[in-house]
């Protein structure tokens, strides 16, 4: 693991204020004589999706800046964070199970910290729960509190008594320092919130409204990420597709578009990736960017949910089926080989077997190279969870079965295309299987597995296919 440490380059003036508390905090280590080999230490555990990593990297760097160092074991910890999901049940009854078991830390140790922060308990009943029935729980942040970490820290440490914020003061903080997981894959927020509301989903609530950062803001991180040597880069945001930097040079909106060609000039060698994105936003201006960007990742990962016009509306997708495919095939005749990827949800309530078939056609038809596929979880507070015929369970499990198996089968079909190819890939790790093998990827999603050695992570190697399996490909350094 290869962390780095960048600071911001631009910086809210609340923001400011309130990271004046990571000096607080330091001081009092610091008069303790808690520094260096005895300085604190910290531990994040993490759940959710792409934003929730790059949040807990900004979670790490204000640790770090707190003079906490990093440890891999909870046992160690004096300061424990949780970063939760609530996209659905499984995530929040995993985030459950492990702050549980932090209370036999605790117990052994009665001066740690423990904060969950996050999207589950930016939902009041949650946040409520942890209060009630979780006592060892010193504080709690929603998504829009991050930035209030180190005050609720120092807060913690002077004995002030437990907290529970819930601020719903869903703004941008810019400036939080970042503790980067890895030195050449790099996350990079445009933007936060969704404002799209489909019936099953919490994020909306959970995440507020859309808002974008702005792009000399971002411009200023991707800089400092790539003088950090980050290689590849992942734009993020619920649906990047709506990102809007305000009026730009020639007045008209800065759109992810823009801001794509305007990252891909900047100097160095990296590859650009962006997600999630919404079909009925993906742009044909986005489309072409990606075919005109030679360092744009040739992946589009395109989330279609249901293959069933009647589901989609009820999902409140706004697209039909055919409008998606349509649009599948405008980015195949612009980006000829692109990887398209998808989310599928099995078992909408009232999902029939001929709205499933409907799905599994249309998998046939936009021939992913891979999908993820959930099975629809009810979240409280969701039109969708209010919904008569919720779909019974060994229903949704046997007909996730058969997507999956038509996943595979697709996958394997595309997978094959790449054999006696020569492809660039990025070295990420060492294999966790074979010491003498390398992982990586190129454009394509999957996994990419060559012999090489260790000294080649972080840098771009071309590796001839020799081999594919469903979710990987075998290789060779040319
Ligand atoms: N903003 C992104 C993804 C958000 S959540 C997008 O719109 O694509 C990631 C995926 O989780 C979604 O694409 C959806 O497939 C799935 N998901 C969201 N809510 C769910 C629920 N209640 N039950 C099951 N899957 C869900
Ligand atoms: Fe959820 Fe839909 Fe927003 Fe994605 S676009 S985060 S699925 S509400
Ligand atoms: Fe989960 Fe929140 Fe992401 S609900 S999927 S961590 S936006």
């Amino acid at each position: 693991m290869s962390e780095t440490y960048i600071e911001s380059a631009v910086c809210d003036p609340e923001t400011a204020e309130r990271l004046r508390a990571v000096d607080d905090v330091r001081r009092f280590f610091a008069r303790l004589g808690r520094t260096g080999e005895d300085a604190p230490k910290y531990y994040i555990q993490t759940f959710g999706c792409q934003q929730n990593e790059a949040d807990s990297e900004r979670l790490a760097g204000m640790c770090a800046a707190m003079g906490y160092t990093r440890t891999g074991l909870p046992d160690e910890a004096e300061l424990i964070l949780v970063n939760t999901c609530a996209v659905r049940e499984h995530a929040e009854k995993r985030a459950l199970s492990i702050i549980g078991s932090y209370k036999h830390v605790k117990d052994k140790n009665p001066g740690l910290l423990i904060g969950v922060g996050g999207c589950m308990v930016t939902q009041k009943a949650r946040a409520d729960k942890l209060k009630n029935s979780y006592p060892y729980v010193s504080f709690t942040f929603d998504t829009g509190a991050a930035n209030r970490v180190p005050e609720l820290v120092r807060d913690a440490l002077n004995g002030r008594g437990r907290s529970f914020v819930l601020s719903e003061e869903w703004k941008i903080a810019e400036g939080l320092p970042i503790r980067r997981e890895s030195k050449h894959m790099a996350w990079l927020s445009i933007m936060y919130g969704c404002n799209n509301f489909c019936s099953y989903c919490i994020v909306p609530y959970v995440r507020g409204r859309e808002r974008s950062r702005s792009a000399g803001a971002i411009l200023k991180e991707a800089e400092a990420l790539i003088a950090d040597g980050a290689k590849d880069i992942t734009l993020l945001g619920q649906n990047v597709n709506s990102y809007d930097g305000g009026p730009g040079e020639d007045g008209r909106r800065i759109d992810i578009a823009d801001l794509i060609h305007k990252i891909c000039a900047l100097e160095g060698d990296f590859r650009l990736r962006f997600m999630t994105s919404h079909p009925k936003d993906a742009s044909d201006r986005l489309i072409e960017a990606m075919a005109a960007e030679e360092k744009a990742a040739k992946h589009f990962h395109l989330p279609v949910q249901s293959g069933s016009d009647r589901i989609l509306a009820a999902m409140n997708r706004k697209y039909t089926a055919e409008a998606y495919l349509e649009k599948v095939g405008k980015l195949r005749r612009a980006v000829p080989d692109v990887s398209v990827t998808s989310d599928i949800i099995v078992g909408f309530p009232g999902e029939t077997e001929e709205d499933f078939e409907a799905t599994l056609d249309l998998m046939r038809r936009a021939e992913y190279d891979m999908v993820f596929s959930f099975i629809y979880s009810p979240r409280d507070g969701t039109p969708a969870a209010k919904m008569e015929n919720q779909v019974p369970r060994e229903v949704s499990s046997e007909r996730m079965e058969r997507l999956l198996a038509l996943g595979a089968e697709i996958a394997d079909r595309r997978n094959a295309r790449f054999v006696g190819r020569t492809l660039r890939v990025l070295a990420e790790d060492v294999s966790k299987t074979d010491p003498e093998v390398l992982t990586g990827r190129g454009d394509p999603v999957r996994p990419i597995h060559f012999r090489g050695e260790k000294s080649l992570i972080g840098q771009f190697v071309n590796v001839r296919i020799t081999g594919a399996r469903t979710y990987c490909l075998e290789a060779e350094i040319v």
